[in-house]
């Protein structure tokens, strides 16, 4: 008798050493936020994958195929598939699925044309977003209506909506994506935009004001912290921010968060990247206005970051062969408590 009661408190010890019984996804709602991933077009096919995507994911994006590329090569060509693929699995797995993105400065077909009319821009725009919004009423709830619209000076990019119609080009496109589904919560997405005090983070923010005092519908913004053991990392700058626009209506998203470090020697920044994970779920925890937590992919064998920064990576919780990082376990521990 003794002896099966000392084996079960064992066992009761390994259990809550090991896990808490609640999955990360689960964990992350109960504090109030979803969890979720950037996903590559069918990679959740996989069964492992799939089963990777359930356990970590309340809220799912496509990487690239809802990009005007992807989706819409050429005028006439929609390319539905990949989008519909996601939003089944999604349905059967008690996920969201989030937009991403209907106008970007990349990625664009190549019909878009700088020498469009302000008139001929905004027809473009209209059809772009009423066909996707009509489409996806009901089955996408949050759209990034714009992506990456601010320069690091805070001046606004200048990408061929801008210059075919003007500043105007953003209240118009919310407009208009209101309108086709007054239900969808409609983002504005940006990088480098997460600091309280940062030349961009700071335009943004006013911009968003200015936009909710004239009555033009925005619900949210997307931090997409893309972040880099090389730069400084200040959690109250990012507190501050989220405060202040929790003051003035708006949710946030964390939207795109990766952690990159030198891949020469990891070992020397992981400590840090896991301090990072860990006070980016701990802010989402404590300010209800954050509503996601997305990382961008799962693995670092799929991130896109080797290819845009030579030399870094490692940035996800995951390693190349789909195992769970300690970082990742250090945000589960924190999760499940
Ligand atoms: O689809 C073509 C394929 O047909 C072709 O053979 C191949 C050859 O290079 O390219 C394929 O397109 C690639 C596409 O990803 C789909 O895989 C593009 O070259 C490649 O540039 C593109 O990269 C994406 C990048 O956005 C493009 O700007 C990354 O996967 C994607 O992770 C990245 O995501 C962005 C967010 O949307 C916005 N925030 C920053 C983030 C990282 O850059």
């Amino acid at each position: 008798m003794k002896k099966i009661s000392i084996i079960s408190i064992l066992l009761i010890a390994l259990l809550s050493f090991s896990s808490c019984g609640k999955s990360f996804r689960d964990g992350a709602k109960e504090k109030g936020f979803n969890a979720g991933i950037a996903l590559g077009a069918g990679t959740f096919l996989d069964p492992n994958v799939a089963k990777i995507i359930k356990e970590n994911s309340y809220i799912v994006v496509s990487e690239n195929c809802m990009k005007w590329a992807n989706l819409r090569p050429n005028k006439t060509f929609w390319n539905w598939n990949d989008v519909d693929q996601l939003i089944k699995f999604a349905d059967e797995n008690g996920m969201q699925v989030k937009w991403h993105t209907l106008f970007w400065h990349r990625q664009n077909s190549n019909f878009i044309s700088s020498n469009w009319t302000r008139e001929e821009a905004l027809a473009a725009m209209d059809e772009h977003i009423t066909t996707i919004m009509t489409r996806y009423k009901g089955k996408i709830k949050e759209y990034d209506v714009v992506n990456e619209m601010f320069e690091e000076d805070g001046t606004m990019r200048k990408n061929v909506w801008y210059n075919t119609i003007g500043p105007d080009y953003i209240e118009h496109a919310l407009i208009k994506a209101h309108e086709t589904d007054p239900d969808a919560k409609l983002y504005l997405n940006e990088y480098n935009n997460e600091d309280k005090g940062n030349r961009k983070a700071d335009a943004m923010f006013n911009f968003v004001k200015d936009l909710k005092e004239r009555g033009i519908p925005v619900d949210g913004v997307g931090m997409q912290l893309h972040l880099d053991t090389s730069y400084s990392y200040v959690e109250e700058k990012i507190r501050r921010n989220i405060k202040r626009y929790a003051e003035i209506g708006i949710d946030i998203s964390f939207s795109e968060v990766d952690i990159r470090m030198p891949t020469d020697n990891p070992a020397a920044y992981e400590e840090m990247q896991k301090e990072r994970y860990l006070s980016l779920y701990k802010l989402a925890a404590e300010n209800p206005n954050v509503k996601s937590v997305i990382t961008w992919g799962w693995t670092d064998k799929g991130s896109w970051i080797p290819g845009e920064f030579p030399g870094k990576g490692n940035a996800l919780m995951y390693d190349a062969d789909g195992k769970e990082k300690p970082v990742y376990k250090a945000v589960k521990k924190f999760l499940c408590k």
